[in-house]
């Protein structure tokens, strides 16, 4: 096993940077439950992405908390946004961690049933929402080596951050998986 888990961190990258600039087959969005847009990465995305997003998503009906959904990218360089809702944090009795692994779980589920092969995450929760960035940068390494050790079709996994705070957290996350 230890092989497949160092396959699987081998396929993971630390970035710093605009999400919306990444050139992979999908992003993530780190969306609210009405999936009609909002600040942070999410005005960001929709900004790069254009009107057709918002209409698409119109049409979905929003999304639960720790769910995922899939759209176009449009006029964003991914040809994928795979928009999922991160739990606000309340202190960590909520279910808030189990929620966001799920945000990772699904949305990596949605990559894998169309044939994502490079996928870009933000860090989701982690801004308005206010979850802790250590905490949420371990979950996020957690979830996403479970999911390239599961799916290895999915050639690489971007984390990307907007922050060096967020870099440097997410780098020091992966690390501590090996
Ligand atoms: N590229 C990558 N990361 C970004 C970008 C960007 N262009 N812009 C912001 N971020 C980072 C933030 O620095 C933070 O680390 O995304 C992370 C998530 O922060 P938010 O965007 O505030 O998302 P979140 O904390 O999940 O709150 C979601 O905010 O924008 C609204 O509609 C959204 O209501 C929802 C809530």
């Amino acid at each position: 096993m230890a092989d497949a888990l160092t396959d699987a961190i081998d396929r993971i990258r630390v970035v710093q940077g605009d999400i919306t600039r990444e050139a992979v087959d999908a992003i993530v969005n780190a969306a609210n439950s009405s999936l009609l847009g909002g600040g942070g990465v999410d005005g960001a995305i929709h900004r790069v992405a254009g009107p057709e997003l918002l209409a698409y998503c119109r049409t979905l009906g929003g999304c639960p908390t720790g769910q995922a959904r899939i759209t176009p990218g449009f006029h964003l360089p991914a040809r994928w946004v795979i928009h999922t809702v991160g739990p606000v944090w309340h202190g960590g009795q909520r279910g808030e961690d189990d929620l966001l692994a799920s945000c990772y779980r699904e949305s990596l589920r949605q990559a894998v049933a169309h044939d994502v092969r490079t996928i870009a995450f933000p860090q989701i929760s982690t801004g308005v929402y206010h979850f802790p960035l250590e905490r949420a940068c371990a979950i996020a390494a957690r979830e996403v080596a479970a999911g390239l050790a599961r799916s290895p079709l999915l050639a690489e996994v971007r984390l990307v951050c907007f922050t060096a705070d967020g870099f440097a957290a997410a780098r020091q996350a992966v690390r501590e998986l090996a």
